[in-house]
């Protein structure tokens, strides 16, 4: 039989014990802050087909990335801008003026969400069960990586 005696560990604390804990720390907040999900800018592309009736992709440039209607504002760089921000886009509706309003800026999380139902996504985001969309589309899957593929576009 076997008798394990462990040895007490009276190492003392060194400055890389702390560092090596430090990064530890600073690699599990990193994992976690970031976005649940990874979307696939490659099927983001094939997706964007669904929302080319009413949006297109022009770089301030005016390389036209996606030629689309313009239903809908120019999605160049929405990733990062404010709600309801695009100069060039007249006819946003009330709601997603008045979240623009709040500070609220798209990231891949909030776009995915919105995609997938506007009206809901409004009427969730600011609290109010009168909120309405103008965008009269839901995407049922697949938003994150129309996200992940508007996102890469940008850059
Ligand atoms: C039938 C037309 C139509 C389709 C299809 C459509 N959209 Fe929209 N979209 C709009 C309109 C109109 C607005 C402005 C909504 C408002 O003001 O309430 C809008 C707004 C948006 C916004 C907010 C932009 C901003 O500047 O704040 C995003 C993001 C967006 N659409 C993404 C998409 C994506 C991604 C798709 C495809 C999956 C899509 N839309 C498909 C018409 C459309």
């Amino acid at each position: 039989m076997f008798r394990r005696v462990e040895a007490p560990c009276k190492r003392p604390k060194t400055h890389e014990d702390t560092m090596t804990k430090f990064i530890l720390l600073a690699v599990t907040a990193a994992s976690l802050a970031a976005p649940a999900f990874a979307g696939d800018p490659a099927a983001g592309e094939d997706a964007f087909k669904k929302c080319k009736a009413c949006h297109s992709i022009v770089a301030p440039d005016g390389t036209e990335i996606q030629k689309g209607g313009r239903t809908g504002p120019n999605l160049y760089g929405v990733i990062g801008r404010a709600v309801g921000s695009e100069a060039d886009f007249a006819s946003y509706g009330e709601s997603l003026l008045a979240l623009g309003a709040t500070g609220a800026v798209w990231d891949e999380a909030s776009l995915a969400a919105y995609v997938a139902d506007p009206g809901a996504y409004l009427k969730t985001a600011l609290a109010d069960d009168a909120a309405k969309s103008k965008m009269s589309f839901k995407l049922a899957a697949g938003g994150e990586d129309v996200a992940a593929y508007l996102a890469s576009v940008a850059q």
